[in-house]
């Protein structure tokens, strides 16, 4: 499978994807990836950057309320035109494109930074999305992104859960056989059952890599660590919102963030 395969599965979620998500239901993002995110991101102010795989651009829009300079691709038309109509109900300067993160269509060195939100882990090329975001950049600038945790989203996953339906461990299994577009069928579950209703479920392809490859890529593509973290949910947070209680036992999400130097070396490959 790849990346345009993929793109045809995301913009068959992307109406479902984009009115859950907006009524509230992605409650991983809205509690946990998100602010975090924001937490580990340096200033932004005045900065030009391109926000990868970025959906109905909720975070897109985040990321301009930082007062950053933003464009934002995904390759899905259908979550850019409702990225769009956000941008012309409530304006931010964001400049939405159709577009793969695998063919960014831009000039070398024209962004001072790059964000990705819970979207690298889903396209294939791993590789050629990674050079092309340090190809965009300019030297100096970063990228941050976040993934599902590769030491627990694995083929095999279960929770294992006591008496009171608590989970108290993940059983992880696969580790090392890189998925390559195995079909996952889900919709939020914090959405209720009236709302899930009628809805077909997301469709989403699963490419899954380890942590050492990630790294590595990373680093045959010519960046520099700078920050890793691994966030998980307060106490207070699991009370408002008892579903994510799973998420304070094992890391779920991986977040990350590396520099192109401002001297580059040719990248290895
Ligand atoms: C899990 S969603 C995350 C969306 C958004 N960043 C957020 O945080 O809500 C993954 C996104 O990656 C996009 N995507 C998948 N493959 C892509 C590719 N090759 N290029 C650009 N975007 C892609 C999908 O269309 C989808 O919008």
């Amino acid at each position: 499978m790849d990346h345009e395969e993929v793109g045809r599965f995301w913009n068959a979620n992307a109406d479902a994807w984009t009115k859950l998500a907006r009524a509230g239901y992605d409650v991983y993002r809205d509690f946990l990836n998100t602010p975090a995110f924001f937490a580990m991101l340096p200033e932004a102010n005045g900065l030009s950057g391109l926000d990868i795989g970025c959906g109905e651009g909720h975070n897109t829009r985040l990321l301009a309320q930082c007062r950053a300079l933003v464009t934002a691709i995904d390759i899905s038309e259908i979550f850019i035109a409702h990225a769009k109509q956000a941008e012309e109900q409530e304006p931010l300067g964001i400049d939405y494109r159709v577009a793969s993160a695998v063919e960014l269509p831009f000039a070398d060195a024209t962004f001072d930074f790059a964000t990705a939100f819970m979207s690298l882990m889903d396209i294939p090329e791993t590789d050629r999305v990674l050079a092309e975001a340090h190809r965009v950049l300019k030297p100096g600038g970063f990228l941050q992104f976040s993934i599902t945790h590769p030491c627990f989203d694995t083929p095999h996953r279960r929770n294992l859960r006591d008496e009171n339906g608590l989970t108290y461990a993940i059983e992880v299994g696969g580790y090392f056989r890189n998925l390559e577009g195995a079909v996952t069928e889900w919709l939020f579950g914090a959405a209720p059952p009236e709302v899930k209703q009628g809805l077909v479920k997301f469709k989403t392809p699963r490419f899954t890599r380890t942590v050492s490859q990630w790294l590595n890529l990373l680093i045959e593509n010519g960046f520099e660590l700078e920050r890793v973290e691994e966030p998980r949910p307060s106490d207070a947070t699991v009370r408002a919102c008892p579903d994510m209680q799973d998420a304070q036992v094992v890391a779920y999400f991986l977040h990350i963030r590396v520099r192109k130097p401002e001297q580059t070396t040719a990248p290895f490959n």
